[in-house]
């Protein structure tokens, strides 16, 4: 028996019911904060993710799903949605355009990870990503919006915030940060020490906690901001705290993608086991440029479908539509028509086979339809069609012409 990879799941019934609303309620959020819905390719040229994500990030170094296609080309199926948004704003020349532009997408993202519960190698994620605007407003909106979709799931999370300085302060920070840890090289684990000279400000979110004691007193770069980045991570807390959202400021939150400056998020969730990230985004200003296109100052997020699911609780739906059943064989033709017909704006199901009203009531309660029709062999004499109303229990016999008038 051929079973999916490990790391890959089906998606199926209850959990795809969870899915489907969760993509929803997103979905609405998303335009109502003026997002427009963007696809591109799940494959990508691999330069792509290694220009933008980042070479020394893990995500790049090891755990990519990157191979050479048939026509020699180096590819690889993308781990994370934002590199692919940001290559579709530059092919299409939108950083020419004095414009600003926010897109929402939502779909499959693979990471050749070790799998554990809440992560997986194909995992999906739905995410935002606004260009062309500076304003620190907009990462307080784009976070006001990630606090919204939650709100509107009843997902309880925790906000944590940090900000990771600009091409003025991030240099010196990083200097500074780079002598602390040089120093400290001998007590750090191995991953630490590779990533003081490949990417010093990840030595901080190390996992293991004999270098989280070493770090205690590593310089902070919220203690290390230049004035206009300062005063933007302040005018952030500021608007957070006036309208009500809850945070923490986590000094040692980097992000494990190299492409962040300034503001940098996530949200967490204490409900779900270890890997509990739920969310998570930041702005960053640079790649447009980065990736040559005109510079563009961005900021987005992404949330781990997967990772909520567990959360989301599908509201009882009430009943729809239409069942359709006949009780002589020589009605299913008829039902036929009708059944289309009913389908042009309602939900409508239908039996192939006849049966006793008795088997069709259940058939109708099974399905959650608000309606139970049957043709039986007086209904079929008579172009009629007998109907009940499976909430108030009403029933009514009515001509078949009459009933498909009242559709309209
Ligand atoms: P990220 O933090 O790598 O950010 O991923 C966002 C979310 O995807 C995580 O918070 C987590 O919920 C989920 N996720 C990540 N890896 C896995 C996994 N292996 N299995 C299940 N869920 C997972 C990004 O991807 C950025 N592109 C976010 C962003 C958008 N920043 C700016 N714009």
């Amino acid at each position: 028996m051929i079973k999916p990879l490990r790391g890959m799941k089906d998606l199926a019934f209850e959990d795809a019911k969870k899915f489907e609303y969760f993509i929803k309620v997103a979905s609405e959020v998303a335009r109502n904060y003026g997002f427009s819905y963007v696809e591109t390719p799940l494959l990508e040229e691999t330069a792509l993710f290694k220009r933008s994500v980042g070479d020394s990030s893990d995500i790049v170094n090891k755990e990519m799903y990157q191979f050479i296609d048939k026509g020699g080309n180096d590819v690889c199926l993308r781990p994370e949605g934002t590199a692919g948004v940001v290559r579709f704003f530059i092919s299409n020349k939108l950083d020419r355009v004095p414009q600003k532009y926010k897109f929402f997408y939502h779909g499959p993202m693979f990471r050749y990870e070790r799998p554990q519960k809440g992560r997986l190698r194909e995992f999906h994620q739905f995410g935002c990503e606004s260009f062309g605007e500076a304003s620190v407003y907009e990462d307080y909106a784009i976070i006001e919006m990630m606090a919204t979709i939650f709100d509107k799931l009843n997902i309880g999370y925790k906000l944590e915030i940090n900000s990771l300085g600009c091409s003025e302060c991030s240099p010196k920070y990083r200097e500074k940060l780079v002598d602390f840890l040089e120093d400290k090289k001998d007590k750090l684990c191995v991953d630490c020490n590779n990533r003081i000279e490949t990417n010093p400000l990840r030595v901080l979110d190390c996992k293991v906690q004999s270098c989280q004691a070493e770090l205690k007193d590593a310089p902070k770069i919220t203690d290390n901001l230049c004035d206009s980045c300062g005063k933007d991570f302040n005018k952030l807390k500021e608007l957070l705290e006036s309208n009500g959202i809850e945070f923490e400021v986590n000094k040692q939150l980097v992000r494990g993608l190299d492409y962040y400056n300034k503001s940098a998020f996530e949200f967490v969730s204490s409900e779900i086991g270890a890997q509990s990230a739920i969310a998570g985004g930041g702005r960053y200003d640079k790649l447009v440029e980065f990736l040559d296109g005109k510079p563009t100052p961005a900021v987005g997020f992404a949330m781990g479908i997967e990772r909520l699911l567990d959360l989301v609780e599908v509201p009882k739906s009430c009943r729809e539509g239409y069942y359709f059943g006949a009780m002589v064989q020589e009605a299913v033709d008829k039902l036929i028509v009708i059944a289309k017909e009913v389908k042009k704006s309602q939900k409508a199901t239908l039996e192939y086979s006849a049966k006793k009203l008795k088997a069709h009531l259940k058939n109708a309660d099974r399905v959650g339809a608000k309606y139970c029709c049957v043709i039986g062999e007086d209904e079929l004499q008579n172009g009629t069609i007998w109907i009940k109303d499976l909430v108030n229990k009403e029933e009514s016999v009515v001509e078949i012409e009459q009933f498909l008038k009242q559709l309209q």
